[in-house]
């Protein structure tokens, strides 16, 4: 029996937790393995390369367990091309409802020269090995490592080898990632053509991605007649990685009018999986990577957003959902225009007039100015602050500048701007806050104690927004302030001020007679 699909079935041959796990400090637990290999199974893969059994306990435990486990998938384990690698591989793989092993030998001169053998002793080893490998599994692959750099004679004679000897699928690595696109698709293309038997195969395409070539070489052999594509999720692998699963799966998805070609995936299994592989790998996804990068479904320029908002087609080729986000993400960033604040402010639950909308939105460009990406509680912070901010309070921040670090004391030089006049005055402290507080309490004498000081950081990073929540007492009585800013300081010496105008209106409302000057 043999995986020949249809003409139009492009099967999908995953060696995440082979050549993946191979990628230097990508080690996984045996549980991350079987976990990453359920996901890999529930999505629709047709083949899991589930490890490299002879090459430790741990791996042949897992590719065991894998085998055991798998519900739909194909379960395949990697060997060498000697009889103690490949029975230790059907060890393994054997447990599987499908197993199949997968045997490989370096053929290109580079490689012929490790273990010594000439062209002819290279073809009866080839023989030999995956005869013994389909005596004990109808399901065998073959691959002639380094293909791409083979003389394109002997790659036919070794390919006819493998064929005659019962391999059903024949890999054509691109090991180190030297083709090109129209290459790739000729060597498959004279392989179909001249090998004798070639069409009762199927033929694989495994391509590693040190041009950056990976997923482009991989689809040009898909239209020279592969059938199988051999991938990884992020592209994880050796070197520079392999072709990432996610690229070729929605590449066939998004132009099926060029390429017809079907795979069994569920695309909306993707984010999932891509983000699992990331933390158990510990090979974070770069942020611009196509498909799963955080930035993939993501527009901040003004004219892009805008588009997105009138019709998300304009910029995205494929919809977030496809791949199982929840959707496009519009980050706010210096780059945002009025129409992508308007909308975030309405998902927020604040609906502005157009005069209103004009004062949020110069606060936020000067916001955005300061902070690489504006957060929703960034915006929110925002709001609120201009909620608290009213133009007739009695005392402004108008300057403040302070000196901090390992020398103390640290010093602050405040401007307040009293019922309308500019104050200043240079104060220290134990710390940046305790100056500007005593420089506040300078130019504002007041008996208030301060009974709260507190610092949220209410987004993400270093560049955060800083709430800060600060409570007077006088006399018994409690107001309260509240500021936010990029800078920890302002917020605090803002905050503060704000109790105070509190404090000075709560004055007036319960002594009106004395309330003549806040001073
Ligand atoms: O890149 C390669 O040649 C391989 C083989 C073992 C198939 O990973
Ligand atoms: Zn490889």
């Amino acid at each position: 029996m043999t995986d020949k699909t249809s003409q139009d079935r492009v099967v999908i041959f995953d060696t995440t937790l082979r050549d993946g796990e191979q990628s230097p400090g990508a080690t996984m637990t045996h549980e991350e393995k079987l976990e990453i290999a359920e996901m890999l199974d529930e999505m629709g893969v047709d083949i899991i390369e589930a490890g490299f059994p002879i090459a430790s306990e741990g791996d042949f435990e897992a590719v065991t367990a894998i085998a055991k486990q798998a519900k739909q998938s194909v379960i395949c384990g990697l060997a060498r091309a000697n009889f103690k690698d490949i029975d230790r591989c059907w060890e393994a793989v054997k447990h599987a409802k499908r197993p199949r092993i997968h045997t490989f030998i370096g053929t290109s001169p580079l490689h012929r020269a490790i273990p010594n053998l000439d062209m002819d002793q290279m073809a009866e080893r080839i023989h030999d090995t995956v005869t013994h490998a389909r005596n004990l599994c109808d399901n065998v692959q073959w691959s002639p490592m380094d293909a791409t750099r083979t003389e394109h004679d002997y790659l036919c004679r070794v390919v006819e080898i493998a064929i005659k000897a019962g391999a059903t699928t024949i890999n054509i690595p691109d090991t180190v990632g030297y083709t090109a696109p129209r290459e790739s698709a000729d060597l498959i293309r004279m392989l179909i053509e001249k090998v004798p038997g070639a069409d009762d195969i199927i033929f694989a395409t495994h391509c590693h991605n040190d041009l950056g070539m990976a997923t482009a070489n991989a689809l040009a052999a898909v239209e020279a007649g592969a059938r199988q594509i051999e991938c990884t999720i992020n592209g994880l692998g050796e070197r520079a990685g392999n072709t990432a699963l996610e690229e070729v799966v929605m590449a066939l998805k998004v132009r099926n009018d060029i390429m017809p070609y079907q795979t069994r995936i569920d695309t909306t299994k993707i984010m999932n999986i891509s983000r699992r592989v990331a933390a158990v790998s510990g090979f974070p996804v770069q942020f611009n990577k196509a498909i799963v990068g955080k930035n993939a479904f993501a527009h901040e320029s003004g004219i892009h957003q805008d588009g997105m908002l009138k019709n998300a087609e304009t910029f995205e080729i494929m919809r977030p959902q496809d791949i199982g986000l929840a959707g496009t993400s519009l980050p706010l960033g210096k780059h945002s225009g009025r129409a992508a604040l308007r909308s975030k402010l309405n998902d927020l639950g604040f609906d502005l007039a157009d005069n209103q909308l004009n004062d949020v939105f110069v606060r936020f460009k000067a916001l955005a100015d300061r902070k690489k990406e504006v957060f929703d509680e960034d915006i929110i912070a925002l709001m609120s602050d201009q909620a608290s901010e009213g133009a007739d309070d009695h005392l402004q921040v108008k300057f403040l500048r302070v000196i901090c670090g390992t020398e103390a004391p640290q010093s602050a030089d405040l401007i307040l701007t009293v019922d309308g006049k500019d104050q200043q005055v240079t104060a220290q402290g134990d710390g940046p806050v305790d100056a500007t507080f005593n420089a506040i309490k300078r130019l504002f004498p007041h008996n208030a104690r301060l009974a709260l000081y507190q610092v949220h950081a209410v987004t993400e990073g270093t560049d955060a927004q800083a709430t800060v929540s600060v409570r007077l007492e006088e006399d018994g009585k409690i107001v309260t302030g509240q500021s936010s800013d990029t800078d920890t300081v302002v917020a605090s010496a803002k905050a503060y001020i704000s109790a105070l105008n509190n404090l000075i209106v709560r004055r007036a409302k319960t002594k009106p007679e004395e309330f003549k000057s806040v001073s």
